[in-house]
């Protein structure tokens, strides 16, 4: 029988997740927050066009268990989406989350009960074009793990091997998502801030920026003891602005359509929750304020 997947969160990454799950061989229901069509279809373009057809189920008002559940929603909505489907799993359930940001998983452990929580970070390069065609621009990597540092994967794993390019299984997933906030942190606010592409961190006039913002994470991390993650980020920045050099940040996008953007769990969690006594850090602190400020604007207007 195949394993039955529900995928909350059908964004870019959620959407791809729930198409490469089902060329895996799952059975896979989109949830949606409203009453909509009992089906979608998901379009995906790279080279070629596939299209995906799915089940889709109101999250509110469904009551089928969920066995396996794919959490792909923004930082900010993860703990209201996750409490409304929280009767429907089970000590046998299994919750990934593949979001943006830190805290999230202190924030559904205790909402999950018994049920399985494993987190995951992608690096897939994917955008959404309209409501339903995905536009994949890298294959990526997938990582994912416990934070009770499990060797022993899931028995699900297969599955996901089957369908998602270059998947590993993580014994230490909290430096793989600290890695990658540490990297967001530099690249999110600057490129929302001075709304440039990727590539343009490493050039002037921004470059100086880059480097001093680099400079801040790095004391952030080595204040918690991270001295491997600091030590590595001005390489893992530069290789990830090179090889995206072209591409919106998503906290740019968020920004441009004037939408709530995950600058709270990606600076804000650094800032806050990284070390008891954080370094002073004046260029992250004025961009994490300068965000919060289009955050305020655009939810004011809205
Ligand atoms: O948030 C994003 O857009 C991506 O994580 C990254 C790495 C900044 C590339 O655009």
């Amino acid at each position: 029988m195949s394993e039955r997947w529900h995928v909350l969160g059908v964004g870019a990454i959620g959407g791809l997740f729930a198409c490469r799950l089902q060329s895996s061989g799952a059975d896979v229901t989109l949830l949606a927050r409203e009453d909509g069509q009992p089906t979608r279809e998901l379009i995906v373009k790279s080279d070629q066009v596939e299209r995906f057809q799915f089940a889709q189920q109101n999250l509110l008002t469904s009551q089928q268990p969920l066995e396996h559940l794919l959490v792909c929603t923004k930082a900010w909505a993860v703990e209201a989406a996750v409490k409304a489907i929280a009767p429907r799993l089970s000590a046998h359930s299994a919750v990934v989350l593949l979001c943006n940001g830190m805290g999230l998983a202190e924030i559904v452990a205790p909402l999950i009960g018994e049920a399985q929580l494993v987190l995951g970070s992608t690096t897939s390069g994917c955008r959404r074009s309209t409501e339903n065609e995905l536009i994949l621009s890298g294959e990526g990597s997938t990582q994912l793990g416990t934070l009770d540092h499990s060797a022993e994967p899931p028995p699900w794993l297969s599955c996901w091997h089957r369908g998602i390019p270059n998947l590993h299984w993580e014994t230490d997933i909290r430096s793989v998502l600290l890695t990658k906030v540490s990297i967001n942190a530099v690249i999110n606010p600057l490129t929302a801030i001075h709304q440039v592409c990727n590539g343009d961190l490493l050039q002037s006039p921004l470059w100086e920026k880059t480097h001093a913002l680099i400079a801040e994470v790095q004391l952030l991390l080595r204040s918690a003891h991270a001295l491997d993650i600091a030590a590595a980020l001005p390489e893992r920045v530069r290789a990830v602005c090179e090889s995206t050099a072209a591409n919106h940040s998503s906290m740019r996008v968020d920004v441009e359509r004037g939408a709530r953007t995950e600058v709270d769990a990606i600076v804000g969690w650094l800032l806050r929750d990284l070390t008891p006594n954080p370094p002073a850090t004046p260029l992250l602190s004025e961009l994490f304020e300068a965000v919060r400020q289009q955050d305020h604007l655009s939810s004011s207007v809205g």
